[in-house]
C-alpha cells in the first residue's frame, strides 16, 4: 500500500497539515468551483428534508457546499482527524452540523440512517476503499444517493508514480467498479479539474443510487489491523511499527508538500502554457508561498551562478 493509504499514518499527516489545509491546500487542489461542480450531480431535491452524512468531511471545506443546500442541523459531519475537525466546528456557518469523529470504514450509524452520503477527497487514504463504499451503501437508506469525490490516477506517467506512491489515485474504472460491488445503481458521474489543469480528468464526482434496505450485497467485516481508529494518540505502536509510521509520515508529507510549489508554478503559468479556462485568484497565503518559492529559486540560481564564476 501506499506511503499515506494508511489510518494511523492520515492521522498525523493531518495532525500538522490542518494548520495549512484552508490556507493553502483546498484553494490549489479542491476549489469552491470544483466543489460545486461535483455536488450538484447529488439530487438534492427536497432540501429542506434530506438528512446528509459527510465522510471525510475535514476542515469542513465541502461540508461549506453541502449547508448550502441543506440546513446545517440535517449535516452529520465524520472523520478520524481530531484536528481537522476542530477548524470545522469553527466555521459558523457550520455551527449547526453534528460532529462526530469515525472511521469511514466502519461508520458509527446503524443502516439506512441518512438520505445522502457525501465524501470528498478521503478515499486517498482509506486502505479498503471497497469497505467505505460498502458502508455508504449501509448507512444510506433505499432509495437515497452517496456521492464520492476524489481524485483520478494521473495521466502522465511521472506523475502518476508519484501520486501512486503517494497515496491512492483510482483509476476511473475502479470507482466505478466500488459503486457497482458495493450494490449501487443508477450510477452517474461528472470530472472535476482545477483551472491550471490541462487535463480535464483530474478528479470524478460519481453518484448511485441505493435500491433496497440494508447493507450492501458485498458486505464483508474488516480486518483487525484496519479497524482501529479515532484513539490513535493513545494506541500503543511497536518500534518497527513506530519507525515505519514515522518514515511514512515524513516522506508522505514531503511528497505532498512539492505539490504545493508545484501547482502554484502551474496556477501562474496557465495561460502561458495555452489553458484558457477562467482563473480562480491566489489567496494571500497562496501569494506569499508564491512569493517564496519565487525567493528560493532566484536565491538557488544566483548561487549556483556565483560559484561557477
Ligand atoms: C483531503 S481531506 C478532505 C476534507 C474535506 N472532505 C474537504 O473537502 O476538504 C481528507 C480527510 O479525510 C480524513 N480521513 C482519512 N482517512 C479517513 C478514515 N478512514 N475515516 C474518516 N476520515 C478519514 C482525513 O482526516 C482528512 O480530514
Amino acid at each position: 500500500m501506499r506511503l499515506m493509504q494508511h489510518k494511523r499514518e492520515a492521522y498525523w499527516f493531518y495532525r500538522y497539515l490542518s494548520v495549512f489545509y484552508d490556507k493553502l491546500v483546498n484553494p490549489l487542489f479542491w476549489t469552491a468551483r470544483m466543489r460545486e461542480k461535483a455536488l450538484d450531480i447529488g439530487y438534492w431535491d427536497d432540501d429542506e428534508e434530506l438528512s446528509v452524512i459527510d465522510v471525510g468531511s475535514g476542515t469542513g471545506f465541502t461540508t461549506e457546499g453541502i449547508v448550502k443546500r441543506v440546513p446545517s442541523t440535517n449535516v452529520t459531519c465524520v472523520d478520524q482527524s481530531p484536528h481537522q475537525m476542530n477548524h470545522a466546528k469553527a466555521k459558523h456557518e457550520l455551527a449547526g452540523c453534528t460532529f462526530q469523529l469515525g472511521d469511514a470504514e466502519n461508520l458509527p450509524f446503524d443502516d439506512d440512517s441518512f438520505d445522502r452520503y457525501v465524501s470528498a477527497g478521503s478515499i486517498e487514504y482509506w486502505p479498503d476503499p471497497q469497505r467505505g463504499l460498502n458502508e455508504a451503501y449501509r448507512v444510506v437508506k433505499p432509495g437515497g444517493w452517496a456521492l464520492m469525490i476524489g481524485p483520478l490516477e494521473p495521466v502522465n506517467p511521472i506523475s502518476r508514480f508519484a501520486a501512486n506512491t503517494w497515496m491512492l489515485f483510482p483509476p476511473e474504472e475502479d470507482y466505478f467498479r466500488y459503486m457497482e460491488r458495493a450494490g449501487f445503481d443508477r450510477i452517474d458521474y461528472t470530472y472535476v479539474s482545477p483551472h491550471w489543469q490541462k487535463n480535464d480528468r483530474y478528479g470524478i464526482a460519481i453518484v448511485g443510487r441505493k435500491p433496497l434496505p440494508g447493507k450492501s450485497p458485498n458486505h464483508y467485516e474488516a480486518v483487525a489491523e484496519e479497524r482501529q481508529l479515532v484513539a490513535v494518540d493513545n494506541e500503543g505502536v511497536t518500534l518497527g511499527r513506530g519507525l515505519m509510521l514515522a518514515g511514512r509520515v515524513i516522506l508522505g508529507s514531503a511528497a505532498g508538500f512539492i505539490f504545493i510549489p508545484m501547482a502554484l508554478i502551474a496556477s501562474v503559468t496557465a495561460p502561458m502554457r495555452g489553458i484558457d479556462k477562467e482563473p480562480e485568484p491566489l489567496n494571500s497565503h497562496q501569494k506569499v508561498a508564491l512569493a517564496t518559492v519565487g525567493v528560493v529559486a532566484a536565491v538557488l540560481i544566483v548561487n549556483r551562478l556565483t560559484r561557477r564564476r
